[in-house]
């Protein structure tokens, strides 16, 4: 990563932790009566700009509580924040008071402002005399700024079914800026088989949600993530429920979608132009890193044309080739074809969801209709868009395995994807590197079913992918490795041997 970084920032971050404790132990009050520390869940930034970001915590000193409301009271708390240029927060540039509401769980949403470009900073929190751990965050470069920038790409972390040890691999990997592709939390509850526990039944209502992201926010190696760098997120579908789009109409549905995207807000570090509204949230957005790169948010959820083949594998459903269904929607299609056209960027990177290049299964030639294979004329379009920019990079969670793929329109290759694969989801996996779809479609390149994430460089001259595995996650602590490495060259899509 570019900037002043240091070097064992999550050591560091223990013996603040450590100073906050301290501080708190000493406090007179603390004498009379025992201060249950509310920071439970972390913190976390995310949405940079060139002038500032959010900063993101939530006030739970009993953050498994069933009612969804962390052990707190129901009054409002202030929470007091700050920003400084140093870890030991001896140059504090900025500070303020926010508000946690009853209404908002306690959570807490700073949009900081009137930050540099292209630098540093790190934040922390104060509540009830006590003393947040800090997070590392950063803004955007100054636009023109070409630069270069280090990400790493995350998706799919099942609680129960897995250590997040690749979570913590990752903010070891100390990151400039993460994606955060969806399936943050699963609605599921604890299956049979399962490593941990999670509180509470499948989550329904808010209450239910509300304990599992708080539930999520308790684990050390997501918290050391959340603080290595911010986050840019976009859901994928189990933060509601399971492949929800064809479920509009079921009775009980809205109320559930409701409360599911209220959670969401709460407990990620977005912008309140992301509150929803009724039984909508505007999730779509874009993110601009100097001259070098364009992030194109996506939200390949909420607005999909109905599944008219269900939403499993397929043969033969011509409504697949319908050009009149889009994936994204109408809109978002429209809006991304116009960011694509407007951006000027190095690097046009798509943060997105479902399986994105075509893919016949090689078992009997069926496509999957949850992904853009269900929805082959809106690929195309967005395809057809790539020519507006100068390199295009597609990145893709939801399928739990990693793959690099080529994205071919006619006979060129027009742009490259990276689908990461989950933190936990599939459990520890196989070393099986080979797949029959590999052979049948010769623009997949590369798979791996372990768990992991994608760590990517931009810089002018080329994007550099490693595909980052851990061999376990059942079992904690697993060391990570690189399974394979590519390089997408300037003006010249694909995959290349690193
Ligand atoms: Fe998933």
């Amino acid at each position: 990563m570019g900037g002043i970084a240091p070097l064992a920032f999550g050591r560091r971050t223990f013996v603040l932790g450590a100073a906050a404790a301290s501080l708190v132990a000493s406090a007179p009050r603390a004498l009379a009566a025992p201060v249950r520390d509310p920071f439970t869940l972390g913190v976390a930034s995310g949405d940079p700009t060139p002038d500032g970001m959010v900063l993101w915590t939530r006030l739970a000193p009993d953050p498994l509580a069933a009612d969804g409301l962390g052990g707190m009271p129901g009054r409002t708390v202030p929470v007091g924040w700050e920003i400084a240029e140093d870890e030991a927060f001896a140059r504090v540039v900025q500070r303020g008071v926010a508000d946690a509401v009853p209404d908002s769980a306690h959570t807490v949403h700073v949009e900081a402002t009137g930050l540099a470009p292209g630098r540093e900073y790190f934040y922390r929190f104060r509540a009830a005399g006590a003393l947040s751990p800090a997070g590392r965050t950063r803004t955007a470069p100054a636009p023109g700024t070409l630069g270069a920038l280090t990400t790493c790409v995350a998706s799919c972390a099942d609680y129960p079914v897995g250590w997040f040890t690749a979570y913590r691999r990752l903010a070891e990997d100390e990151p400039g800026l993460v994606l955060h592709l969806g399936d943050y939390q699963y609605e599921y509850a604890t299956p049979e088989g399962s490593v941990r526990p999670v509180a509470g039944p499948e989550t329904t209502a808010l209450s239910g949600y509300r304990q599992r992201h708080a539930q999520y926010k308790t684990d050390p190696d997501l918290q050391a993530a959340h603080a290595v760098a911010p986050w840019l997120v976009v859901w994928d579908d189990h933060e509601v429920v399971d492949n929800w789009a064809g479920r509009a109409t079921e009775p009980g549905f809205p109320e559930r979608r409701i409360a599911a995207f209220r959670a969401y807000y709460e407990h990620m570090p977005l912008r309140r132009t992301s509150v929803p509204r009724g039984i909508d949230m505007q999730l779509y957005r874009r993110i601009g890193w100097g001259a070098l790169a364009t992030f194109h948010l996506m939200d390949t959820r909420q607005y999909r044309s109905d599944q008219a083949c269900g939403d499993g594998m397929r043969v033969g459903c011509t409504a697949r080739l319908d050009p009149s269904r889009s994936l994204p929607g109408v809109a978002q299609e429209a809006w991304l074809r116009a960011g694509l056209r407007s951006s000027g960027a190095r690097w046009d990177v798509l943060g997105q969801q479902v399986f994105f290049a075509e893919r016949a299964r090689a078992s009997d030639g069926a496509y999957a209709m949850d992904g853009w294979d269900g929805y082959a004329p809106s690929r195309d379009r967005v395809l057809a868009g790539f020519a507006d920019v100068r390199n295009a990079v597609v990145l893709t969670g939801d399928v739990h395995t990693h793959w690099a793929n080529e994205l071919v329109r006619g006979d060129r290759v027009v742009g490259t994807e990276l689908v990461s694969s989950s933190i936990t989801s599939g459990a520890d996996g196989d070393a099986a590197g080979d797949h029959p779809d590999l052979r049948r479609n010769p623009h997949l390149r590369f798979r791996s079913n372990r768990r992991g994430y994608v760590r990517a460089r931009y810089a002018a001259d080329g994007v550099t992918a490693d595909f980052r595995v851990v061999d376990a996650v059942t079992t904690p602590g697993a060391p990570v490795r690189t399974a394979a490495s590519f390089v997408i060259p300037d003006r010249d899509p694909g995959l290349h041997p690193a």
